[in-house]
């Protein structure tokens, strides 16, 4: 396809007719909680036989899986099944999964008696790396989720403590042992915090008559002289009380209950903020104003679009399955549909797309210094996979932009900044009126759509899939000031089975599937040979990429491969 700027097409008529074609294709449903999304999805976005296959196998994983779990009784199918086998394939692939979702509410409202009954929900699937390692009372394991887990980017750099959690000095030093003080970690930059404000008196919904538990806990961290961060103490709620303590490493029990009450508020913010608010919501609207805004023959729509394979789609699904009254969300994670609205709401809102780059959001929180973390694999990991996708995008960018008045005179980037800047869309977006700005911003939201979704989607199975490591719901609640709790005050905390079991199939479905790769672009794509270079050092720059990647993960205590370029995935596709 011949590709040019608006300014230097000969056809400006037809590329006019293009994009009102594109415009009417692509339009805003903007009804669709508070955010841009597409009213609907043209049929060249919908799933294909290879993703339906991807799909097709993953439910047969989980089919498999159900039929060897020996604590669960599956009530005979009525139909649901072999009716779906009868349907047109798409049908039958998306009614499956549909059909898995809900059936798992057969599954009894209870938690088991014994733990041991949410290791036998995994009985055909794979062990995720939670269940293999069992480590719920390990707290550097504990701590090594915030820098390397699910939902990596909680923790921030502190140089003081926010008052609402009243930690002193006698009680630091409890906690940590050893010589530590807290003068001495705070002026050595050593204090981590993970605040989970955003659930303050969140409403929580019910299962089955009983009510969920989320907690808007404050954890802290110090990293100590051996590199590693380890937690302090946890503030389950946000206002300071004789209720509402610090629990401390010494605390039992009631210090075991803590770090779930931190990691099911984890969850959370995976689930509602990151991965539907930041991740999905997000690219949806820039996938729309990209192709209302940008014509088809524009060179930065060529180079976007295969970063919007499946999205449309998925998103579509995700309407109708996930965050749908009695969708996937409603009914595993904590609160209700409403609050969770809100939450992701406020967290898309409170983006500012002139600091939303890598580099800029970990020097925000703090955990950009290797000499104050000097194990963040986040940050280790995804620094050069952010530089190297700039690069590409500069280098791609400046094959068709001369100069950057090429860039200020382009009428349909104006446009697209324009309207991605506006009602519903992306706030504080930066100024795009140099190759630089506008290499920078597109770069941002690549690694938005490869590197972060790829953390924040594909690290779910490993560390929430088993229910006791990182809960998607409490069930009960936390661990009371002043009586010492039992085994079965913590059990009671954690979901039913039949959450437990719907998250885990929910993850197994995400974890899955990757059906197209960052740096690969589809045969023919970039047809111009003075894109060739730029495509060549990117790919070159991939590979080293991966090669340091292993390197740092083979002395890591336990591994994050989530951003190793061979997983990582072109667009989001789950
Ligand atoms: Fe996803």
């Amino acid at each position: 396809m011949r590709l040019f700027l608006p300014q230097d097409d000969p056809n400006p008529e037809g590329r006019v007719h293009a994009r009102r074609d594109q415009a009417n294709a692509y339009r805003y449903n903007r009804d669709t909680l508070g955010m841009l999304f597409a009213t609907h999805v043209p049929l060249h976005e919908q799933f294909d036989p290879r993703y339906l296959a991807a799909m097709m196998q993953n439910a047969a994983d989980i089919v498999k899986n159900r039929a060897s779990q020996s604590v669960a009784t599956w009530p005979k199918d009525d139909h649901g099944l072999a009716g779906l086998a009868a349907r047109a394939p798409h049908e039958a692939v998306l009614g499956l999964a549909r059909h898995l979702s809900a059936t798992t509410g057969h599954l009894p409202e209870r938690q088991p008696t014994e733990l041991s009954g949410y290791a036998d929900l995994i009985a055909t699937l794979p062990k995720p790396r939670s269940l293999a390692h069992g480590g719920f009372d390990d707290d550097l394991f504990f701590a090594w989720q915030q820098v390397a887990g699910a939902t990596p980017i909680n923790l921030r750099g502190v140089d003081a403590l926010p008052d609402n959690f009243p930690l002193d000095a006698a009680t630091f030093a409890r906690a940590v042992g050893g010589n530590d003080t807290l003068d001495a970690a705070r002026a050595e930059g050593r204090l981590f915090l993970s605040d989970y404000a955003m659930f303050d008196r969140m409403p929580t919904g019910q299962t089955a008559g009983k009510p969920r538990y989320l907690w808007a806990p404050l954890a802290l961290f110090v990293r100590t002289a051996d590199g590693a961060l380890r937690p302090v103490g946890i503030q389950l709620e946000q206002r300071p009380a004789k209720d509402n303590p610090v629990w401390l490493p010494g605390d039992g029990l009631a210090w075991r209950m803590a770090k779930t009450a931190v990691q099911t508020a984890d969850m959370n913010v995976n689930g509602v903020v990151a991965h539907f608010g930041l991740c999905h919501a997000v690219t949806e609207a820039f996938i729309c104003a990209s192709h209302r805004q940008l014509a088809p023959s524009h060179p930065l729509l060529h180079l976007l679009l295969p970063h919007f394979e499946y999205t449309l789609a998925v998103n579509e699904r995700a309407r109708t399955s996930v965050v749908n009254t009695g969708g996937t969300q409603d009914t595993l994670l904590a609160g209700t549909r409403e609050a969770d609205f809100e939450v992701t709401n406020r967290a898309v809102a409170s983006e500012r797309w002139d600091r939303a780059g890598a580099r800029a959001e970990l020097a925000a929180r703090g955990v950009d210094d290797r000499r104050r973390l000097p194990v963040y694999p986040f940050r280790d990991d995804g620094v050069p996979l952010a530089d190297a996708i700039h690069r590409w995008v500069e280098g791609y960018i400046r094959v068709y932009y001369a100069s950057d008045d090429a860039v200020r005179t382009d009428a349909e980037v104006r446009a697209w900044a324009e309207e991605l800047g506006g009602p519903g869309g992306f706030h504080g977006m930066p100024k795009l009126d140099s190759i630089a700005g506008l290499a920078g911003f597109t770069g941002d939201v690549l690694f938005r759509i490869t590197g972060l979704h790829a953390v924040i989607n594909y690290a779910g199975w490993d560390f929430a899939s088993w229910a006791p490591s990182m809960p998607s719901t409490g069930f009960g609640p936390g661990p009371v000031a002043g009586k010492a709790p039992t085994e079965a005050d913590w059990l009671a905390m954690l979901p039913p089975l039949s959450i437990a079991n719907g998250l885990l199939e929910m993850l197994y479905f995400l974890g899955q599937t990757r059906l197209n790769r960052l740096g690969e672009y589809p045969t023919g794509h970039f047809d111009d040979p003075r894109v060739a270079p730029a495509l060549v050092q990117f790919q070159k720059d991939l590979a080293a990429i991966g090669r340091d990647s292993k390197a740092r993960d083979a002395a890591r205590p336990w591994s994050f491969p989530y951003l190793h370029p061979e997983l990582l995935t072109a667009s989001i596709l789950v």
